[in-house]
């Protein structure tokens, strides 16, 4: 299955960053270049996109880096998609993304997907595909995690109604974790506007999604254990990463 022609949506991959956590690794190219296990990082998230039947994907990376993902991914020929390239000056977080591209983006809703994150599971592409043909406002998809304190986290009340979603809190009120998959009707861009700079200097995509969770426009998808969610920023992460892919290929 694959979503159909006039299903008016477009894909964006954060590529930006500096990446300092992975130093010197990141020193003279992308985090999202580097290898994982044997392919380079982005042609994960790339197929998540590809996978669901998206056309039209833009790919944010810094200055430096721009030349390098189009010598590797070129303009989408090789996947019959259409690939665009745009700058991120500065990294000045996720939501930035929506501002960035909102030209670009016009008129259509956006799955928008950080370059760093892997998704692997049976049907992946399906749960995306209803996902994209059902939201009505954003939806995001979360997964437990044992070090939630590293990400967006939901809170619930005694209901599983969500309360709200904290951004790397010191004692997080849950262990579901939002994932950087994310999927917003034409709005985003418009909202992610009116943002202010977090504490740390930047448009925090958690703050987006507060706005779509308090216009009651916000959809939770929870990946359940037959999923796998990996985030690669970290030296063991990224290595496990590898070692996960390798397995799976080996089956
Ligand atoms: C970002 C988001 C966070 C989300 C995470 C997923 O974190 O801010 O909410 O859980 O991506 O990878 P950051 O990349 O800033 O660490």
């Amino acid at each position: 299955m694959s979503i159909n022609d006039n299903q008016n949506i477009k894909g964006i991959i954060l590529a930006g960053g500096a990446g300092t956590r992975l130093y010197p690794l990141t020193k003279i190219t992308s985090k999202q270049l580097l290898p994982v296990y044997n392919k380079p990082m982005i042609f994960y998230p790339l197929s998540v996109l590809i996978d669901t039947g998206i056309k039209d994907v833009m790919i944010i990376t810094t200055k430096e880096d721009q030349e390098n993902f189009k010598k590797l991914l070129g303009y989408g020929d090789e996947w019959g998609i259409n690939i665009d390239y745009i700058i991120q000056k500065k990294p000045e977080g996720i939501a930035q993304s929506l501002i960035i591209c909102e030209d670009w983006i016009n008129d259509s809703s956006v799955a928008l997907i950080l370059g760093d994150n892997l998704f692997f599971g049976p049907d992946f592409n399906e749960l995306i595909i209803d996902a994209i043909y059902k939201n009505q406002g954003a939806t995001i998809f979360c997964i437990e995690s044992n070090t939630p304190e590293r990400f967006g986290v939901l809170e619930f009340d005694e209901k599983s109604n969500i309360l709200s979603i904290e951004e790397k809190p010191e004692e997080p009120k849950s262990n579901l974790i939002v994932t950087g998959l994310y999927i917003y009707d034409n709005n985003a861009s418009s909202l992610a506007d009116t943002l202010k700079k977090s504490t740390r200097g930047e448009y925090e995509i958690t703050d987006l999604n507060m706005i779509y969770l308090n216009n009651n426009k916000l959809n939770v998808k929870k990946l359940d254990s037959n999923y796998s969610w990996l985030d690669t920023g970290t030296f063991d992460t990224l290595l496990e990463a590898s070692n996960y892919v390798k397995n799976l290929e080996k089956k």
